[in-house]
């Protein structure tokens, strides 16, 4: 029999492939949902306008799960940032490089790259997360925490309601887990008092699906996503 670890890595080279297959039909290079998703760009801009209203000029960002870098990562090269992203799917990085030369892009499971403390001003995490095997994304977030500069920011797309299971997405099979929204904010919460900061402006925002309603194929059954927007980090001495 596997080990956890063995399949956990199973379920995210699963998501590798299904992005490899998948990456075009996810989005275009404009940065457009495709139809039938049931994850809509609408909000990406306000969410990266009002994180880029509390960061200076040349910040650092981090895009976990940046795809093909659009609209997210092109948003925030052009609001002024340095601009990082790390995607495990090598296709999806490829067209990520063409689409916003500006940024520097990495392929990698974020599960295993490194990610070296104080080094970002903000991270975000669009629709990636709920990919990630759960056990790893708890870990994931503790890492997040303390790759943030004090006074850091995260933005992330996580689960409303707990599911998890494989689904066809646009034809290739696709791996999904989130835990619901109070868990997340509970475990961010914890990681706050841990590295003895504060999560402060913790604000979950619900996020309904645009085109799910109508979908011609078969769409994850979600009724809706959850925003969540954190300012961490007061303490002075951060962590
Ligand atoms: C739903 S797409 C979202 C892409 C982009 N954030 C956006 O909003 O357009 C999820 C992305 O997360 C990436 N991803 C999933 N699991 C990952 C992992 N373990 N490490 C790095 N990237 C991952 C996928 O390859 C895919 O490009």
């Amino acid at each position: 029999m596997r080990d956890d670890a063995d399949s956990r890595a199973a379920q995210r080279d699963l998501v590798r492939r299904g992005y490899d297959a998948v990456s075009r039909a996810y989005r275009t290079d404009e940065g457009e949902s495709a139809v039938g998703s049931s994850e809509t760009t609408a909000a990406y801009e306000s969410w990266i306008q009002e994180l880029a209203s509390h960061l200076a000029p040349g910040a650092r960002v981090l895009d976990i799960g940046c795809g093909a870098g659009v609209p997210a990562a092109r948003l925030l090269v052009e609001a002024g940032f340095e601009v990082t992203g790390v995607d495990i799917s090598q296709v999806q990085i490829t067209r990520a490089r063409t689409l916003v030369p500006q940024a520097t892009f990495h392929c990698a499971d974020i599960v295993d790259f490194g990610l070296e403390p104080r080094t970002f001003d903000a991270i975000i995490s669009l629709y990636a997360l709920i990919h990630i095997p759960l056990h790893d994304q708890r870990e994931l977030l503790s890492r997040i925490w303390q790759a943030l500069r004090p006074g850091g920011l995260f933005l992330a797309v996580v689960g409303h309601g707990r599911w998890t299971g494989v689904e066809d997405y646009f034809g290739a099979p696709m791996f999904w887990d989130h835990a619901d929204t109070d868990t997340y904010v509970s475990w961010l919460r914890d990681h706050a008092s841990r590295w003895s900061g504060t999560a402060t402006s913790l604000k979950a925002t619900s996020v309904t699906p645009s085109s799910s309603r109508n979908a011609p194929r078969s769409v994850p059954p979600r009724d809706a996503w959850v925003a969540i927007t954190l300012a961490a980090l007061n303490a002075p001495g951060g962590h």
